[in-house]
């Protein structure tokens, strides 16, 4: 285990239905079978490590044995404590008439897309960023293209962050000159920049600050390679290698290596059935395409259970196989 997972934060992406779920927990038992403080997150709407687990999850951390936690983000709940947030800062500054708009417009934006990710990504980047408290964080995440882009994110989260900092500064400047207007204009019932405004307005500020600080060092330790590792699940079929090579490729161009591909669900190659003798086959033609085009890449194979895998015995148990002799040789 030591050999496969060495970074304190771990991700496991790929597929719907693939077992990122059941590989990303069977990761964190192991772990924590070898006394590492381990932290296993799901981040992914859709969750269902708890049933992978076998045990009622919720956005509360709970401890599993005496080294695995485990949590499931809720991304209502985080969007809507997010929204709250925003909601705060702009009443700080926005004009009082303008409250009533400011609700309606951000209740629409929670729904809109993007909304909900943007959310999670920071709840993830705060769990990153207190990483200390654990040996290891593994992230149970949502489908491939979700992850990539959630790990590309902090980079143009703190971009964006930072463009709407320069736009406060320039409101700033802005502001000096409407001081001078108002103080004129004794009568005016609203003011946005009188102190007991600006107070706020710093504290505004200081908000994107610090989140823009949160994206970078996140960023930092998602692109360190001995700080982060991502590892894709596919099974051996032809979309999910297809979508795989896809995955790797995307990782590359955010200067994220793949730390290794688990390739699940192989069937064995002893069978009695003419079916069964028929896929397994036909794996075998995957699996060469797989050796070929992903060559560069470390591998671990998992052969389909009969058993169900649920719960940290079982989990814990699961095998990652490096070299596959258990192979069919196609004439
Ligand atoms: N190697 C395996 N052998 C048998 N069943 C498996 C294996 N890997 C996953 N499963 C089962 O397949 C289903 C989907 O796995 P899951 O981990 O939830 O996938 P994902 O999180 O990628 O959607 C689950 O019921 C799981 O128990
Ligand atoms: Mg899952």
């Amino acid at each position: 285990m030591e050999k496969i997972v060495k970074t304190p934060i771990i991700f496991v992406g790929g597929k719907g239905g693939v077992g990122k779920t059941t590989i990303s927990a069977s990761i964190a038992t192991k772990l924590a079978n070898l006394k590492r403080k381990t932290l296993i997150v799901s981040t992914d709407p859709a969750h269902s490590l708890g049933d992978a687990l076998n045990l009622k999850l919720s956005a509360k951390k709970k401890s599993i044995t005496p080294y695995l936690d485990a949590i499931e983000l809720d991304s209502e709940l985080i969007t809507n404590e997010h929204f709250k947030g925003i909601e705060s800062a702009l009443r700080g500054y926005a004009n009082p008439e303008m409250f009533p708009k400011i609700k309606e417009h951000l209740e629409l934006a929670k729904d809109s897309p993007g909304a909900q990710e943007a959310a999670i990504l920071e709840s993830i980047c705060e769990i990153i960023c207190n990483k200390d408290e654990y040996d290891h964080i593994v992230f149970d995440t949502a489908p491939t293209g979700h992850t990539i882009r959630l790990l590309s994110l902090p980079t143009i989260m703190s971009a964006w962050t930072s463009g709407l900092m320069k736009h406060q500064k320039d409101q700033e400047k802005l502001k000096d000159a409407a001081e001078v207007f108002w103080s004129k204009k004794k009568d005016s019932k609203f003011n946005p920049f009188k102190p007991s405004r600006q107070g706020r307005w710093e504290k505004a500020v200081a908000r994107l600050e610090a989140r823009k600080e949160l994206f970078l060092r996140s960023s930092k330790i998602l692109t360190n390679q001995d700080e982060s590792s991502i590892f894709l699940v596919m099974i051996p079929q032809m979309l999910p290698l297809e979508e795989t090579k896809r995955a790797v490729k995307s990782l590359a161009k955010y200067s994220i290596k793949c730390s290794g591909i688990f390739v699940n669900q192989i069937i064995p190659k002893e069978q009695e059935s003419d079916f069964w003798k028929t896929q397994v086959l036909k794996q075998e033609e995957i699996l060469n395409e797989i050796e070929h085009s992903l060559k560069n890449e470390k591998k671990f194979y998992i052969y389909l259970s009969p058993r169900d895998l649920r719960g940290v015995d079982e989990l814990g148990k699961i095998e990652f196989i490096e070299n596959l002799t258990d192979r069919v040789a196609l004439t």
